[in-house]
C-alpha cells in the first residue's frame, strides 16, 4: 500500500517545512497537484516550486498534471525532480504520445480518469502504464466530498489487472479519508492520495498510521457481503 499526502492541502506559507513534515510522517509518496487554470478551474504551482522542494524530501514525487498542454511540461517537471507523471485520459488522441514521452524521459507513467469519463476509455493503455488514477472527485480543488459512483470503476480496473496479469498501481484521489480509503481498498485500490485528511491534521504521523490501519483492516471479503 502507498499513502500519498497531497501538498495542495499544505500550509503554503511554509512549504519546505510541510514537505519535511510529510517525509517524517511515514507516508510513502508526495502527491503534487499541478493545475493550469484551463484543464481545471484553478491554478496551483509549477516546476519551479517542485524544484525548490526537491532538496527537502527523499519521498517519491507523484506529479498529477491537470493541464491542457502537458506536452510542454513533461521535461520541466522531470528536471524539477518528478519520479512519476500522470496525465489525463480526457486529452484523447494525444494520450499515447504523452505516455511514450514520459517513459522515454525515464519516469514512471500514470494515467488518470475523471468521474464523468467511462473507465473503458483507459482500456487500450493498461499495458503501457505504471499507475491508473481513478479520480474520486472532479479535479480542481481539495476538500471535496468523495464520489461513491467511482467505486465500480476501481473494481473494474482491478478485475482487468488480474485478468490481464498486469501490475499497474491503482490510485484514488479526492475525498479520501479513513472511511473512503477503506471502501476503495475493498474495491481494489492500493495507492491512496489524501490532502485534507493528512496535511490538515496536527499529527500527520498518527493520521498516516490510522489510514494505513483502516486500509489493512478493510477485509476484501466484506465487499461481497455489502452488495
Ligand atoms: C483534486 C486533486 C487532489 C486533491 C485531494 O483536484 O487532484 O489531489 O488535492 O484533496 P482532498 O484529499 O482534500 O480531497
Ligand atoms: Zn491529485
Amino acid at each position: 500500500m502507498i499513502i500519498a499526502p497531497s501538498l495542495l492541502a499544505a500550509d503554503f506559507t511554509r512549504l519546505g517545512k510541510e514537505v519535511e513534515r510529510a517525509g517524517r510522517s511515514g507516508a510513502d509518496w508526495l502527491h503534487l497537484d499541478i493545475m493550469d487554470g484551463h484543464f481545471v478551474p484553478n491554478i496551483s504551482f509549477g516546476p519551479a516550486v517542485v524544484a525548490a522542494m526537491r532538496p527537502h524530501s527523499k519521498l517519491f514525487f507523484d506529479v498529477h498534471l491537470m493541464c491542457s498542454q502537458p506536452e510542454i511540461l513533461l521535461e520541466p517537471f522531470v528536471k524539477a525532480g518528478a519520479d512519476q507523471i500522470t496525465v489525463h485520459i480526457e486529452l484523447g488522441e494525444r494520450v499515447p504520445s504523452l505516455l511514450w514521452k514520459i517513459r522515454a524521459l525515464g519516469k514512471k507513467v500514470g494515467l488518470a480518469v475523471n468521474p464523468p469519463t467511462s473507465i473503458t476509455a483507459v482500456q487500450p493503455y493498461l499495458d503501457k502504464i505504471d499507475l491508473l488514477l481513478v479520480m474520486t472527485v472532479n479535479p480542481g480543488f481539495g476538500g471535496q466530498s468523495f464520489i461513491h459512483e467511482a467505486v465500480p470503476k476501481i473494481q473494474q480496473a482491478d478485475t482487468w489487472r488480474r485478468e490481464r496479469k498486469l501490475n499497474y498501481r491503482l490510485e484514488v484521489d479526492g475525498g479520501i479519508n479513513n472511511q473512503t480509503a477503506g471502501e476503495c481498498a475493498r474495491a481494489g485500490a492500493d495507492t491512496f492520495v489524501a490532502g485534507t485528511a493528512l496535511f490538515q491534521q496536527h499529527n500527520m504521523t498518527a493520521a498516516v498510521k490510522k489510514m494505513r490501519k483502516m486500509v489493512n483492516d478493510s477485509d476484501p471479503g466484506l465487499a461481497d457481503l455489502m452488495v
